[in-house]
Order: C-alpha cells, then sequence, then structure tokens
C-alpha cells in the first residue's frame, strides 16, 4: 500500500479549506478526509470501506476513480500540494483527522486538573490548539473574585462580596496578565473554599464547556464536579519540589530573586489548602488518567496525552 497527502495551499472560503488525507491503492481503497473554512468535517470512504459508503467524489482532482493519485497531475494544480508520505506518517495524520471529527457531531470535553505548577496550563493550551477547542483556565475566574476583593481592601472572608463578584465575572474578559500576581492566586485559593462562591463559577464554567466545538478546561475540580462526564479527564501533577524549581527558574528567567525554601512551602501551604477544603477538593476524578510531569518535558506530556485522547477517540469511532 502506498499513501499520499494532499492539501490545499490556500484556505477558499466554503471550499474544503486546508486538509485533505487520502489513502489509495490498485484496488481502489480510499478514505478521505475533508475540512471546511467553516470548521466542519467531512468524511469519506471508498472501496472496502469501514462504513460500506462508496464512490466519493473528492476535490475535483480526479486522482479518486483511477486508484492511486497521480501526484504530478495533482501538483499540476496550483491549488494543491501532494506527496507520498510513509505509512507511518499517514497513519499519525489520519489519527488526527479521525480525531477532528467529533467536532460534527459532539461537544468534545477535556477536564484537565493538578495542583499549581504542574504544567497543566501550557498542557491545555497545547490541547487546545491541536484539536482546536476553547480553552478556559478555570483558576482564572477564583483569581478574578479575589482580584475584586483585593481592589477593594475587602477581606477574603467576605463571603456575600465574594458572592457579588463572581457574579459579575465576566469568561470573555479574563485577563490572564492582571490575574497573574502570586499574591492573587493566593488570595484565589482562601476565596475558593466558600461553596456558594464556587456554585456561581461553576455554573459559568459548565455553560462554556457545553458551547461547541467543546472546551479544555483545567483548574482543581474539573473532572469531579465541573464536568464529570468529560470525554479525557487528565490529573496532572508533579512533585512539590519540582514544581519549586520550576516557579524559581520562571523567576529568575525574568530577572527576579527568590528563595527555593519560600517558595516550596508556599507550594505545599496550598497544596494543602485546595486538596484539604471541604467542596470541591483537588483530588484526582477516579476515571482520570495520570501524568505525572515531575521529568517529563512539556512536550512528552502533550504527547502522552495526545495519546490517551487519540486512543480513545478510535475506540469511539469502532464502537
Ligand atoms: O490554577 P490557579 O493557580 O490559577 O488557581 C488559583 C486558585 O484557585 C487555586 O489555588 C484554587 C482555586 N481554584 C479552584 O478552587 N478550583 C478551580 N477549578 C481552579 C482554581
Amino acid at each position: 500500500m502506498r499513501y499520499v497527502f494532499v492539501h490545499w495551499k490556500h484556505d477558499i472560503p466554503e471550499e474544503p479549506s486546508h486538509l485533505w488525507y487520502e489513502v489509495a491503492d490498485d484496488n481502489f481503497q480510499n478514505r478521505t478526509i475533508e475540512f471546511y473554512a467553516d470548521g466542519s468535517v467531512g468524511f469519506a470512504i471508498r472501496g472496502p470501506a469501514l462504513d460500506g459508503s462508496e464512490d466519493i467524489e473528492v476535490g475535483g482532482t480526479g486522482n479518486s476513480t483511477e486508484g492511486f493519485p497521480d501526484l504530478a497531475e495533482i501538483n499540476s494544480d496550483s491549488q494543491f500540494e501532494a506527496s507520498e508520505v510513509t505509512a507511518v506518517d499517514f497513519e499519525r495524520q489520519w489519527r488526527e483527522a479521525l480525531a477532528s471529527r467529533f467536532r460534527m457531531t459532539h461537544v468534545f470535553t477535556i477536564a484537565i486538573d493538578g495542583p499549581a505548577g504542574a504544567g497543566k496550563g501550557t498542557l491545555a493550551r497545547r490541547l487546545a490548539d491541536h484539536y482546536r477547542l476553547n480553552l478556559l483556565d478555570t483558576g482564572l475566574t477564583y483569581r478574578a473574585v479575589a482580584y475584586a476583593l483585593l481592589q477593594h481592601a475587602l477581606p477574603l472572608d467576605n463571603v456575600s462580596a465574594a458572592e457579588t463578584a463572581a457574579r459579575q465575572v465576566d469568561l470573555a474578559k479574563l485577563d490572564r496578565a492582571m490575574l497573574s500576581a502570586h499574591a492573587v492566586g493566593e488570595a484565589a485559593s482562601k476565596v475558593a473554599v466558600y461553596p456558594t462562591v464556587r456554585r456561581i463559577l461553576v455554573e459559568k464554567q459548565r455553560d462554556f464547556a457545553k458551547t461547541p466545538p467543546g472546551a479544555v478546561l483545567d483548574g482543581r475540580d474539573i473532572g469531579t464536579v465541573v464536568c464529570p462526564d468529560a470525554d479525557i479527564k487528565l490529573y496532572v501533577t508533579a512533585s512539590a519540589e519540582v514544581r519549586a524549581q520550576r516557579r524559581l527558574a520562571e523567576i529568575e528567567s525574568i530577572g527576579g530573586s527568590a528563595n527555593f525554601s519560600e517558595i516550596l512551602a508556599d507550594i505545599v501551604r496550598r497544596d494543602e489548602r485546595d486538596m484539604g477544603r471541604a467542596d470541591s477538593p483537588l483530588k484526582p476524578a477516579t476515571d482520570a488518567h495520570l501524568l505525572d510531569t515531575s521529568e517529563m518535558a512539556i512536550e512528552a506530556a502533550f504527547l502522552a496525552a495526545k495519546t490517551i485522547i487519540d486512543d480513545a477517540l478510535a475506540k469511539r469511532d469502532k464502537a
């Protein structure tokens, strides 16, 4: 079997936009997937197809009816670029294309939980980019409440002020730069213990998750409380020492200085508060996949997560 990968060189509105995967051999076995500019995905199989469908006209380049595509013919059309790829590359790209199929039919949710500094934010961003899903760092919602109280010099245990601030949180206007200060994170961990505050924010987070095509949400209680039916649950962790080391390196990389043992003590304290609170404590959902990033670079964590997600999607496709 030989494999060819064809893609469109330009985005064409209302036309298949940028990707088109195809495999063909002498027996006209042929699988195709197309991505459209509006974000939908077309899926077609010819020959001894998985779903029995056949004879689907693809792209108008004449390559689909005559056995293996004529690469020279495809490349003579300036809109396309075709190349023969290895079986491994083809399968990888094909699985990614299949994975994108959920966008047509299903709101897809990836829940990521874990302690501060384990790398879940970066991982969430990489996965949202890769699978073209919406992204919500739910920590920012708790930070926004804490920030409002700090701004008005209100004590962090003023629950009714915290509830009012929670109601006013607008997920579209969360300003990461403004909310990123360490002190705001500490304060967020304190206001996050109040069940009424949580309920207001959780409602907003659930609405966000329901918006097509779905979302990656990261936080502390996503797999357990916010989205207990998430398609994929990941629990990302790393030792407190590694997390403290990473935080120190981050501070030093922007010219700051800090003390390792103070950072470590801070992290341990925050873990205890987030894991020890009565309402929605940080803990892995029983069906979460555990990812320990202590000895893993972010790229390795991304690949591990992607394997988990692609496997789940492939199983669902077979079901
Ligand atoms: O992830 P972060 O550091 O931005 O979160 C700040 C605090 O917010 C965290 O210490 C606990 C709280 N939080 C929470 O209770 N539940 C979430 N889903 C997200 C964050």
